[in-house]
């Protein structure tokens, strides 16, 4: 049992006078939490330090175990030091803390086991049934599948076989006298299919065994702060929502630039590319929280059911749009941070002749009330010059200039949220210039997550974790969220496909540190625009 809130040693943590006033945080049921791949890069740099960062802010239930399974036979006190190793290198808040950890690691356990073989489960479920009685964690499961994709299929098939999951009672049936049954949840990382129809086909494989309100679908960008944010600053300020339309917006620029190349995932990128790798999932998860409609209520099935309807509406690009709507390339030789980095065809485990695409630029439509005619640039890739995840909303020009030639220098107001890093929103206008002349000077009135609440954000797989363990999904994709992004960038991968077998659709190369190919730029200067600077 974790003892943490009451242990004598445990940190103090001083009360933060910016949070003076806010809701108190929700504590989680006791639980246990099983981590499917623990032997994983995920388990290491994210889950294990995450779940240590919310022991020690105090959000874990007091009972609360973790048991890592994989292939490899390890004990438990090998996997312990190992999950200390990992911490140590990847919680937020390094070192850890040497009391808290001991009291953590004692919940920690280790079960040895195959994907697919049902005796390997049956195993799982007595040592979890020990562990639960031992611990008074009261059967309430979290099934983590941080393993390759390839074993998603199979691991869902075992659990149900092993009566690990049952499905929950259906809605709206009678509560039985007592306490409520025990819940089974399951996260399930990413990539959730490859295309519309394996995407399908694991929808339909899942749902044999669990029902959907048990699948928490990872999406971690979902869990940055400021991707929440949005939803409060659209819905929890008055004077937004009215210029958030195409009356007002003139166009919309969503960047997710990355400075690091694909470093050892070579094998995963190879097969993936940008557009499944990002496009697919967070850029279309972002834009579907930008542009949704006010949902009813802030629970689960109203805020996507909202997002939804955005995902429905993209317009599909026509094959004579192609060219100018999509840009992808790949990154060769070039420099990062001052050194030389090899292209991505020079990388461990990509092919040299590769046509995996490292960098996407698409113009789209969303046909909606709201927005029809404004377009929506996205853009993402590797080996550009910084990382940065930025909104840009850029705005109508004032629709009559009043201060003739000395307003040349006016810009149409934009307002930019910025996802990571600086977290934070700003908004330009022009101003006055002091002085006598009525001279015109763009300037920026700026929040900053860090100046205004003298916190860093906690990790996106912190506030993920903590919802699933409180059964909150709302942040979480649901089955036909995926089903519909999965819909609009496969006929993507399909016009590509075509191009190739033709033997058209070159794919053009930036260098290393650049903002992507020529094309890109083109497609914006195309329309008279241009891409912002984040
Ligand atoms: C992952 C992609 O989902 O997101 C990676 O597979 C990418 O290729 C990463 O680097 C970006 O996440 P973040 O949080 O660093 O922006």
């Amino acid at each position: 049992m974790f003892e943490t809130p009451d242990a004598p040693s445990a940190p103090a943590v001083l009360p933060n006078p910016l949070r003076e006033g806010l809701a108190e945080e929700r504590v989680p049921e006791p639980a246990a939490m099983v981590i499917f791949g623990a032997s994983g890069d995920l388990a290491h740099r994210k889950l294990l330090p995450a779940l240590y960062s919310l022991t020690r802010d105090r959000l874990l239930p007091a009972r609360f175990a973790i048991v890592g399974f994989a292939r490899r036979a390890v004990s438990d006190e090998v996997f312990r030091e190992e999950m200390r190793a990992a911490c140590n290198e990847h919680a937020r808040r390094r070192p850890i803390d040497p009391d808290l950890w001991s009291a953590f690691a004692r919940n920690i356990f280790y079960q040895q086991g195959e994907y697919e073989d049902p005796a390997s489960f049956l195993a799982l479920k007595q040592r979890l049934a020990d562990i639960e009685r031992t611990l008074g964690l009261h059967g309430n499961r979290v099934f983590y599948l941080a393993t390759p994709p390839s074993s998603f299929a199979s691991v869902i098939r075992s659990l149900g076989e092993a009566e690990l999951a049952p499905k929950p009672p259906p809605l709206g049936a009678p509560q039985p006298p007592g306490a409520p049954p025990p819940f089974a949840r399951v996260i399930i990382e990413k990539p959730f299919g490859t295309d519309l129809e394996t995407a399908r086909a694991l929808n339909r494989h899942i749902h044999e065994t669990l029902d959907e309100r048990q699948i928490y679908r990872i999406d971690h960008y979902l869990g940055k702060e400021t991707v929440q944010n949005l939803l409060v600053f659209r819905f929890a300020n008055g004077i937004f929502e009215p210029v958030w339309n195409n009356r007002f917006v003139d166009h919309v620029q969503i960047t997710g630039a990355e400075s690091i190349g694909v470093e050892t995932r070579g094998g995963y990128f190879e097969q993936a590319g940008s557009l499944r790798d990002m496009v697919q999932n967070h850029l279309l998860q972002v834009l579907s929280l930008f542009a949704m409609e006010p949902p009813i209520a802030f629970d689960p099935d109203a805020v996507r059911d909202e997002k939804l309807k955005v995902l429905k509406a993209l317009r599909y690009i026509p094959a004579s749009d192609f060219e100018t709507h999509v840009v992808r390339a790949q990154y060769a030789a070039g420099s990062s941070g001052g050194e030389a980095v090899r292209g991505y065809r020079q990388e461990p485990h990509v092919s040299p002749s590769s046509a995996t695409e490292t960098f996407v630029a698409l113009k789209l439509f969303i046909d909606s009330w709201r927005w029809a005619g404004v377009p929506f640039y996205l853009r993402s890739g590797k080996r550009l010059p910084k990382r940065v995840t930025e909104i840009a909303v850029h705005f109508k020009e004032a629709p009559h200039l009043l201060f003739g030639r000395r307003g040349e220098s006016i810009r149409p107001n934009v307002l930019a949220i910025r996802i990571q890093p600086d977290e934070g929103i700003a908004l330009n206008f022009g101003s006055k210039l002091p002085g006598p002349a009525m001279e015109i000077a763009p300037v920026s009135m700026e929040f900053r997550y860090g100046s205004s609440f003298g916190v860093e954000p906690p990790e996106a797989y912190e506030r993920l974790l903590l919802d699933c363990l409180l059964g909150d999904s709302t942040l979480f994709t649901r089955a036909d969220e995926v089903e519909a992004s999965w819909a609009w960038v496969s006929r993507i991968h399909r016009r590509w496909a075509e191009e190739t077998a033709s033997g058209a659709g070159a794919l053009p190369t930036y260098p290393a540190g650049s903002w992507g190919p020529p094309a890109a730029d083109r497609l914006m200067t195309a329309d008279g625009r241009a891409w912002r600077l984040p």
